[in-house]
């Protein structure tokens, strides 16, 4: 079915029971940064230590107030009419060290309201108002414990994982049906261990994000065995990793160099993770051979990319039960060998990133530019590299700087286009995509970006000690299109 503009429908009605979500996470908005018996977590220690590694310097101490302020919080996504919401778990708020040798609950100290206590009437409240949460456990937030101990770059983590995993599961997973164990570790990893852009700031250019990676998808699939052996029978719901994807076209489209180096970059940041887990328990082998060549040449006694044994790889294969994936924006890529300025890892595979300068920049200056077309290729590519996945968008949205009009008729129209891309992916190429979910419920602290770059469909003052939440114009149409399954035309 191919749509002219004569034949293309008035009315774009999603499939019935579409979900409708927003996303938020807890560093991000909860504050409460010490409160109540809470641990430190690397981005506690990355903002208290200044240097200039985040916007003015900004910490999210307070951020949106949510850990205080979760009733406004539930206003706001009764008002929108959210069918599901997507929050994150502190880890160290409910393991002040990380490990569950000490749990912070009633008796331990003297809490007001404990850790376990703030998310279970999170998750109450949202059930009692028949929104389905999902729960990320781990969004970029890793205890400051566990940093000291090594962190992502230790194997020991993948145990300590999956006890925190587990502990949720036991927790509250009589009520919570959709889990997802890590938020972006190719973000993650990248940035925070590669980069060190992001917490815990560790610039280990070459090794960091592999090492890194490889300890995630361990600590991912581990937790995932556990739900299904140990929960999964009682509980019934699901569990899946949330990955970043960016659609990376050729830089010359009829070029078979700069083709091959556009799926060189998709292996590189969405396939490095996701054929681990849906289809066999090993990385791409395009990667595997472009990293050892470059290792060699580089003259390290083997690759930089570790290998799964024979075991590791039996338990990652298949440890997922949906495609979660966050889409953004994309990039165009060609093949270039020794690309001057680039990360060491897409020297790795021979490749230069750039950025089409017609695609409309949202936000001055940010990486994120408007490319709505690329969140269809993503889901394509998904469904026709995964097998036909259930695919839940776990994130999407579009940033806009400081201050932000709250008319933000522009920002609805980017996501306007996004919802048609996202019909025609489940109309005419049958994607099996079930669940959508913005970027974010609220204005937030933006990581390195701090509050100067605003994802809400909420506004927040973050110098009112109020924090007062404001819907943005966006959040009125976001609300149509929920009560309306879809986007009611003209178009
Ligand atoms: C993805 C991350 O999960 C989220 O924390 C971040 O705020 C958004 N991208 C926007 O950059």
């Amino acid at each position: 079915m191919a749509f002219s503009s004569s034949s293309y429908p008035q009315e774009l009605t999603f499939p019935e029971g579409f979900g409708w979500g927003a996303a938020t996470a807890a560093y991000q908005v909860e504050g409460g940064w010490d409160a109540d018996g809470k641990g430190p977590n690397v981005w506690d220690t990355f903002t208290h230590q200044g240097g200039d590694r985040v916007f003015r310097n900004q910490t999210a101490d307070v951020a949106c107030g949510s850990y205080t302020l979760w009733e406004e919080d539930l206003k706001c996504i009764k008002q929108l009419g959210l069918t599901h919401y997507r929050f994150s778990l502190s880890w160290s708020r409910l393991l002040p060290d990380g490990t569950t040798g000490f749990i912070n609950q009633k008796g331990n100290c003297f809490l007001k309201i404990e850790g376990i206590d703030y998310y279970n009437k999170m998750i109450d409240d949202l059930l009692a108002n028949g929104v389905i949460p999902i729960i990320t456990l781990y969004h970029f937030d890793l205890p400051q414990h566990l940093e000291d101990q090594g962190g992502w770059k230790s194997g020991a983590i993948v145990e300590v994982f999956d006890a925190y995993a587990q502990f949720c599961f036991g927790t509250f997973g009589d009520r919570v049906k959709l889990w997802l164990t890590i938020n972006e570790p190719n973000t993650l990893a990248l940035l925070g261990y590669e980069v060190g852009i992001f917490a815990p700031g560790i610039s280990n250019s070459g090794t960091g994000a592999y090492q890194t990676a490889h300890n995630m998808i361990k600590a991912h699939a581990k937790a995932w065995h556990s739900y299904d052996s140990l929960f999964r029978k009682k509980q019934n719901g699901q569990v899946s990793i949330a990955l970043f994807s960016p659609w990376i076209a050729p830089a010359n489209p009829t070029s078979v160099a700069d083709q091959e180096a556009a799926k060189r970059v998709m292996a590189l940041s969405l396939d490095l993770f996701a054929k681990p887990i849906f289809i066999d328990g090993d990385y791409p082998a395009v990667l595997k051979s472009h990293v050892a060549a470059m290792s060699k040449k580089q003259g390290y006694p083997s690759s930089r990319l570790p290998e799964f044994t024979e075991e590791e790889k039996r338990m990652i294969k298949g440890s997922a039960d949906f495609f979660a994936v966050q889409y953004y924006t994309a990039r165009l890529a060609k093949h270039q060998e020794n690309a001057e300025g680039e990360l060491d890892i897409l020297k790795d595979i021979d490749v230069k990133l750039f950025i089409d300068p017609s695609w409309q920049v949202s936000q001055q200056g940010s990486w994120v530019r408007v490319v709505p077309w690329g969140i269809r290729k993503v889901l394509e590519y998904i469904k026709d590299t995964y097998n036909n996945p259930v695919i839940y968008i776990t994130e999407n949205g579009f940033p806009q700087g400081d201050p932000a009009p709250l008319d933000d008729t522009q920002r609805w129209e980017y996501f306007r286009q996004t919802l048609q891309e996202l019909y025609k992916a489940i109309h005419i190429d049958k994607v099996n995509l079930q669940i959508y979910c913005v970027w974010s419920l609220l204005d937030n602290f933006e990581w390195s970006d701090g509050f100067s770059s605003r994802f809400g469909l909420y506004h927040i003052d973050f110098e009112n000690p109020c924090r007062p939440r404001v819907p943005y114009k966006s959040a009125m149409e976001y609300a149509k299109v929920i009560r309306n399954n879809g986007i009611k035309g003209p178009l």
